[in-house]
């Protein structure tokens, strides 16, 4: 069986619920607020664990905190092998979220540890065990382009989100066989402004398998070869937060 490595961030989130955004320098009262684990890198690893697809690993940097062991016992408790490097030094990464009646978010993280998580923490023996690596934008990037380089080495597949966006190096894309990103995303990263050409110019760029998630549009798919499309379920939208995660 195809087994998934995840390596990326973990925060804990602490979201509050309200009817809409307070304007710039405003005070509302929220609805509610909610802590739970999170982090680009966890959520993706946990929803590939529910999957029940494939065993998961995830690697990632924790403090010595509450939040940290929160987390690493839900990703455990969800049968995933985590790899958790302990910082005793740093918090745990963590994400300040307000969510609106309509459904749409506002996030603010602290990397925190995920910050922590250096190229050097990355063994070559876990890449080797391994057929998807999956990464994202929440740790240093010179940790994703150590573990592109090692994936590139042993011919496993590289499935990268590159969120939230930041400039990258666009070399990386020659190690990755699947690129996901928003519309938001493929727009800054190729400097496009409709999704055609957008996704034309990352093609060209190296990407060999693009994949653009479109929210209630559905997502597409686009190679050198062959584009398709895929719709959404149609659903009333209450709190979006980890759906592009999810997606991964
Ligand atoms: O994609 C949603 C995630 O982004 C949240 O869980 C938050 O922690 C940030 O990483």
């Amino acid at each position: 069986m195809n087994k998934i490595l995840v390596v990326g961030s973990m925060n804990m989130d602490y979201t509050i619920y309200c009817e809409k955004f307070p304007l710039d320098g405003e005070t509302i009262y929220g609805k509610k607020r909610i802590v739970q684990p999170g982090g680009k890198g966890a959520n993706q690893a946990a929803a590939a664990a529910k999957s029940r697809l494939a065993p998961i690993t995830f690697i990632g940097a924790r403090g010595d905190d509450h939040d940290g062991k929160t987390i690493e016992n839900l990703l455990k408790n969800l049968g995933i092998a985590a790899f958790l490097k302990v910082c005793p030094d740093l918090e745990t990464g963590n994400a300040t979220i307000d969510v609106s009646d309509s459904g749409e978010n506002k996030i603010i993280i602290i990397a925190g540890s995920n910050g922590n998580l250096l190229p050097s923490d990355i063994s070559e023996d876990i890449i080797k065990e391994h057929e998807y690596i999956v990464l994202q934008n929440e740790i240093p990037q010179s940790t994703n382009a150590r573990v592109m380089e090692l994936a590139h080495k042993y011919n496993k597949k590289v499935v990268y989100n590159p969120a939230p966006y930041r400039p990258i190096d666009k070399n990386v894309f020659q190690y990755v066989d699947y690129l996901a990103v928003n519309e938001v995303e493929l727009m800054r990263y190729s400097g496009a402004e409709g999704i055609k050409e957008g996704a034309d110019v990352l093609l060209n760029e190296g990407v060999k398998h693009l994949i653009i998630t479109l929210g209630s549009d559905g997502s597409m798919y686009k190679s050198k070869n062959e584009e398709f499309s895929i719709k959404a379920h149609k659903v009333k939208a209450v709190d979006t937060v980890a759906a592009g995660d999810t997606y991964i």
